[in-house]
């Protein structure tokens, strides 16, 4: 089979730099081969960054290609997690999924995101330093707890919370994670003082505080409890068949992971830029000011010069650098490369953010560009497309206008290093380089830019 031209280096170097430096590497190989080039990873991979090929790939999800379960996923969210699931099963657990991230259900928690926030930052000390990244993980995950699980208060929402803490920051972001996950022959339990014995053993941990709250809320059913294990719960597919014990564990973890560590680094990144660059802090202030003494979380939404900063940070160092990975079904034609049945094919979501001719000075943070054209769902596609598009897009958009107008209101805060930070690797998304400090210079009185009111 002839698949698109790569690199020919032997496939350990591939993988490894591919581990350890993975923009750098998709970006000399888009320039040596163009829009579609295969690296030889675990298996042959071939990557896309031209927006036709991006929506033939993604319009025709389900005829000519597949979108296949993701085994890099399986051992932290299990064989039942909507993200390992492939065919029919996939298609149900999105259906049952989907509800309580859009609409009506998602605006309803714009009262939690700002209480969140309020509580996380009323911590923050005046001229004392804090690591963005922290102090955003900390208002992501509390604000998907409450969502998933209603009470935050809990004892045990405290133990899972700090159990996944550890397993997905200490853990979760290291190379020899990531190259765990790659090789499945390194994941062997030798003990719970080896790397891969710690993981098992704490999300063993954390599965056990699953069961033991689905047990006492199938025990305790509340037909008035709005969040999503309530409606999960109450949830039945087309067979009227509710979801087992299995599945919801699987699907609660992760939502959990997919819907905090992905919405944390894009609020670092976001707090980043508009501190590095003052003229983007001072439009965003003027605009938030424009909405006067009691804005409500809608008019937050359509703010549109936060939805061009949020945009950008969006495109520039998209926290997904992928797609997940689709299948060729059929014989078919990408990019004048003829493939065949059984070719993986991924959508290089940072290539596409990064082509010159859709984002002149690429690496420039410019939120203008979203207020001057409009692209297309192929040239701007951060939470994927088609039969996998994220679940979580319209709540993590939501999420971080709310936080951001919230902290920007009420502090004003500074970088404690100005130099430029660069992308990389944490674990299977990307993140900052190195920790990324602010301060608190000062914080707003409840005045005109109090957000105190912003609410459904
Ligand atoms: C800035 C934040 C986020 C980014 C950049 C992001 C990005 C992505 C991307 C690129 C995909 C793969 C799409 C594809 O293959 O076409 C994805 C899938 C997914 N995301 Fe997100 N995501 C974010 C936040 C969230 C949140 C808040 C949730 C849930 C609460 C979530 C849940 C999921 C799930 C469940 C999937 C798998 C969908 C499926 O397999 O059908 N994500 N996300």
């Amino acid at each position: 089979m002839k698949l698109p031209n790569g690199p020919q280096t032997p496939q350990l170097v591939q993988i490894l730099q591919w581990i350890l430096n993975p923009m750098t590497y998709m970006e000399d190989c888009a320039r040596r081969y163009g829009d579609i080039f295969t690296l030889q990873l675990t298996s042959p991979m071939v990557f896309v960054s031209n927006p036709q090929a991006l929506q033939q790939i993604l319009t025709r999800d389900t005829k000519e290609f597949e979108a296949p379960g993701e085994p890099l996923f399986l051992p932290t969210l299990g064989e039942h997690s909507v993200i390992t699931v492939s065919g029919e099963v996939h298609r149900r657990q999105r259906q049952l999924l989907m509800p309580p991230f859009h609409g009506d259900r998602m605006r309803a928690y714009a009262q939690v995101i700002n209480k969140v926030t309020e509580e996380i930052i009323s911590q923050w000390q005046i001229g004392k330093p804090f690591c963005v990244r922290s102090a955003m993980q900390a208002i992501t995950m509390r604000i998907i707890m409450q969502a998933v699980f209603g009470l935050y208060d809990s004892p045990r929402a405290q133990a899972l919370e700090d159990i996944l803490k550890i397993m997905l920051d200490r853990g979760g972001s290291s190379p020899l994670r990531a190259l765990m996950l790659y090789f499945p022959a390194l994941q062997r339990d030798l003990g719970s003082l080896t790397p891969w014995g710690t993981f098992l053993r704490r999300r063993e941990q954390a599965y056990k505080l699953l069961y033991e709250e689905i047990q006492e809320r199938r025990e305790q059913a509340d037909s008035s409890r709005t969040d999503i294990l309530s409606l999960l719960i109450a949830a039945r597919d087309e067979a009227g068949q509710p979801m087992t014990d299995a599945e919801l564990s699987d699907e609660l973890m992760t939502l959990l992971v997919a819907g905090h560590e992905t919405t944390a680094t894009a609020l670092t990144w976001a707090l980043y830029w508009i501190h590095k660059l003052p003229a983007v802090r001072e439009k965003l202030l003027q605009e938030l000011d424009s909405l006067g003494d009691r804005p409500d979380s809608n008019s937050v939404l359509k703010l549109p010069y936060l939805n061009a900063v949020c945009y950008e940070t969006l495109r520039i160092y998209p926290v997904a650098m992928l797609t997940f990975a689709r299948v060729v079904k059929q014989p078919l034609s990408l990019c004048g490369y003829e493939l065949e049945p059984g070719t993986q094919v991924m959508g290089s979501i940072y290539l596409t953010h990064q082509r010159e001719d859709l984002y002149p000075e690429p690496k420039q943070f410019k939120p203008e560009r979203f207020l001057e054209r409009q692209f297309s769902p192929y040239e701007f596609l951060p939470f994927g497309g088609g039969a996998k598009r994220c679940i979580g897009d319209a709540f993590a958009q939501f999420e971080m206008k709310l936080v951001l107008a919230t902290i920007l209101s009420r502090l004003e805060l500074a970088l404690v290093d100005n130099s430029d930070v660069q992308p990389r690797r944490r674990g299977l998304v990307t993140g900052p380089n190195r920790p990324i400090q602010m301060v608190v210079k000062d914080r707003h009185q409840v005045q005109s830019r109090t957000l105190e009111t912003i609410s459904g």
